[in-house]
């Protein structure tokens, strides 16, 4: 087998992402090219993503952001031997332009295509940084959408979820925290730099689904934010100032102790070495700090992609494409579906 150039889209949600890997014939997966337009701005105001919006914004981003990643890797499409794209989770809209534009491109360069999980793919993204992954490992997925703890044993299958949000996902708590104290959307970085100036035990914020009869592995963050826009009101109705930065670092803490608790937990009593955390949250500065002292703690290996390969992107899409083209799985047909709610 020679090097294999593999291209992969993501389109799930509000970034359409274009990323190139290169597959060489030993395993090895290289990065070539990670283009992202994100449609960030336009839902900034609704304080959320609008799926029409993103839709819309996928359309018009498609083109310019493959052919934005064909220059950045040097490469023509003449040169692509496989393209993986999300066809679930994630927005019905959004996912089928992504797809539409996959077909389109496999059909007309005649190559094959894969239909891949947004979510595996997330975990897949710290390959492209670390390199590969153990036999087995730990993963604490965050974002605005997702909130999971998935047992990987393989990329290219092997998936199992052991525990998962019952309400909000984890981004999402940020976001409706950052509205309910004025900060803007998406509320996890402007969180994150208040939080820096302020004391995290001002506040005492309740600890989601850590009672002792509560689900062990499964996280719950709607209970949180509540607390936090109840805490705000009584000060607001005392007439007291909001002190926000104390308010970010307390909320900050709480999100951060309860997924760093629960994943070493999980990793301890499944006697797995290693936890990668990935999804938007993962840049979060206290999240990384305190998953690293307590996994040092516990002598478990932490890995945390750089941000830019945390957030959605289309490298993490193609270095996933690049392990099923690697594991010899059989591409998916032309008449390949979107399914929203796919499950890992
Ligand atoms: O993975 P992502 O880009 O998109 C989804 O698939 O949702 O994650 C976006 C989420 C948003 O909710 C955003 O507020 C959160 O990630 N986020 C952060 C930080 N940066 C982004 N949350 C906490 N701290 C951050 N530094
Ligand atoms: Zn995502």
């Amino acid at each position: 087998m020679s090097d294999k150039i593999i291209l992969g889209i993501e389109s799930s949600c509000d970034e359409t992402g274009v990323g190139i890997v290169r597959l060489s014939d030993t395993g090895e997966i290289t990065l070539l090219a990670d283009q992202v337009a994100s449609s960030v701005d336009q839902h900034a105001r609704f304080g959320g993503v609008v799926p029409e919006v993103a839709s819309r914004a996928h359309l018009e981003a498609m083109v310019p952001t493959m052919e934005r990643a064909l220059d950045e890797s040097g490469l023509s499409l003449s040169n692509v031997d496989a393209i993986a794209v999300t066809c679930g989770p994630g927005l019905a809209g959004a996912l089928l332009v992504g797809v539409s534009a996959a077909k389109a491109y496999a059909a007309a360069l005649d190559v094959p295509l894969y239909g891949v999980n947004h979510l595996a793919g997330h975990v897949a993204a710290d390959t492209l940084q670390h390199g590969a992954l153990p036999s087995e490992c730990l993963a604490l997925l965050v974002s605005g959408g997702h909130t999971q703890l998935l047992k990987v044993e393989d990329l290219a299958g092997k998936i199992t979820e052991i525990g998962s949000t019952i309400d909000d996902a984890a981004g999402e708590a940020y976001d409706k925290v950052a509205r309910i104290i004025g900060l803007p959307y998406p509320g996890g970085p402007p969180i994150d730099k208040a939080a820096k100036q302020g004391n995290p035990t001002a506040i005492r914020f309740p600890r989601g689904l850590t009672g002792p009869r509560d689900p062990k592995f499964d996280f719950s963050f709607s209970g949180l934010k509540t607390a936090v826009a109840r805490w705000v009101e009584a000060q607001e109705s005392d007439g007291k100032p909001i002190p926000v930065d104390d308010v970010c670092a307390s909320f900050q803490e709480s999100v951060a102790d309860v997924l760093t608790a629960k994943a070493v937990r999980a990793a301890k009593e499944l006697g797995i070495g290693t936890l990668v955390i990935s999804g938007g949250v993962a840049a979060n500065s206290r999240l990384s700090g305190l998953a690293q002292e307590r996994c040092a703690e516990a002598g478990i290996e932490l890995r945390v992609p750089r941000p830019r390969l945390c957030t959605d992107n289309g490298a993490m899409i193609a270095a996933l494409g690049a392990h099923l083209v690697a594991a010899g799985v059989r591409p998916s047909s032309l008449e390949l579906p979107t399914d929203p709610g796919m499950p890992v």
